[in-house]
């Protein structure tokens, strides 16, 4: 991130625009600080992210309605004391880790908060090809099975944003985010990085067990619907499973095609 940012800032600074100041980060404890520098910093290109709808890496037009709803997640999360939200939908494609990243790099433009995302889609890993970090090798369901140390497998963007990717699906996925193993290593994660909001990437709903037989360990969910293809019966019906075992955040209506005129702003994003 601060990299990114101070790229941004170089190219503000010759167009002889003004940088913007920037608010000073909290210092961390140092056992933190320590925990937080242990993960390999992350080499982002800005413009591939943007390439992949990475959209929310600053500030502006673009990333207000990833800002709009990481402002009220946070609300919601912090009024209950719940620091874990999962990300599905129905079906797949319908952009949860296009969704999982942005509202992470928006919640994270927060210099006070940490920010963490799992990537629990572990049938279809698709965060680090996202992130423009598919050649990393980072295999973070090998930490979940107790094989590895979460300091191997997670990278970091900027100081307080840090992602755990898998290179290549994970067999058994479902039997995996059920085990006590993987509860374990989720644990010793929050305890070494003391995430603020911890964001899971999970598959989708109607496809396999791995996201109902994973919500016992999150505090709310978010569902994304895609625009003319999620039906409203796919909705509450994955509305009714997701209240009956988590709290139910809203739905992200994704992908909208038509979209109103507010405040002078054209989304592409709907939610
Ligand atoms: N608002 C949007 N408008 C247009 N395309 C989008 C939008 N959001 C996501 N996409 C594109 O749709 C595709 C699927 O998005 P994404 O990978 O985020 O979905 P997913 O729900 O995680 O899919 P999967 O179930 O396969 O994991 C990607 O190519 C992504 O760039
Ligand atoms: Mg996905």
């Amino acid at each position: 991130m601060e990299r990114i940012r101070s790229a941004i800032d170089k190219a503000r600074e010759a167009r002889g625009e003004n940088t913007p100041a920037r608010r000073a980060r909290p210092e961390l404890p140092a056992a933190l600080a320590e925990n937080w520098q242990m993960l390999a910093q992350a080499d982002v290109n800005p413009r591939l992210l943007h390439r992949n709808r990475i959209l929310a890496i600053e500030g502006g037009p673009e990333s207000g309605p990833f800002d709009m709803l990481r402002t009220k997640v946070l609300q919601q999360m912090r009024a209950n004391n719940w620091r874990r939200l999962a990300i599905t939908s129905p079906t797949s494609g319908c952009g949860k880790t296009t969704t999982s990243a942005n509202l992470a790099f928006s919640f994270a433009r927060q210099p006070e908060l940490r920010v963490v995302v799992v990537e629990a889609d572990m049938r279809r890993p698709a965060l680090a090809k996202t992130l423009g970090q598919k050649g990393i090798g980072h295999q973070f369901g090998r930490v979940l099975a107790g094989q590895a140390s979460w300091a191997e497998h997670m990278l970091r963007i900027g100081s307080n944003l840090a992602f755990a990717t898998n290179a290549a699906p994970v067999n058994h996925s479902a039997e995996l985010l059920q085990s006590a193993t993987a509860r374990r290593a989720l644990e010793e994660v929050e305890r070494a990085l003391d995430p603020s909001v911890m964001i899971f990437d999970t598959p989708p709903l109607l496809v396999s067990d791995d996201t109902l037989g994973f919500l016992d360990q999150v505090d709310c969910v978010l569902l994304v619907a895609e625009a003319e293809t999620t039906t409203i019966d796919e909705i509450d019906n994955c509305e009714q499973d997701l209240a009956a075992r988590s709290n139910v955040l809203g739905v992200v209506l994704n992908k909208c095609r038509y979209m109103g005129k507010g405040y002078g702003y054209d989304y592409d994003y709907g939610y």
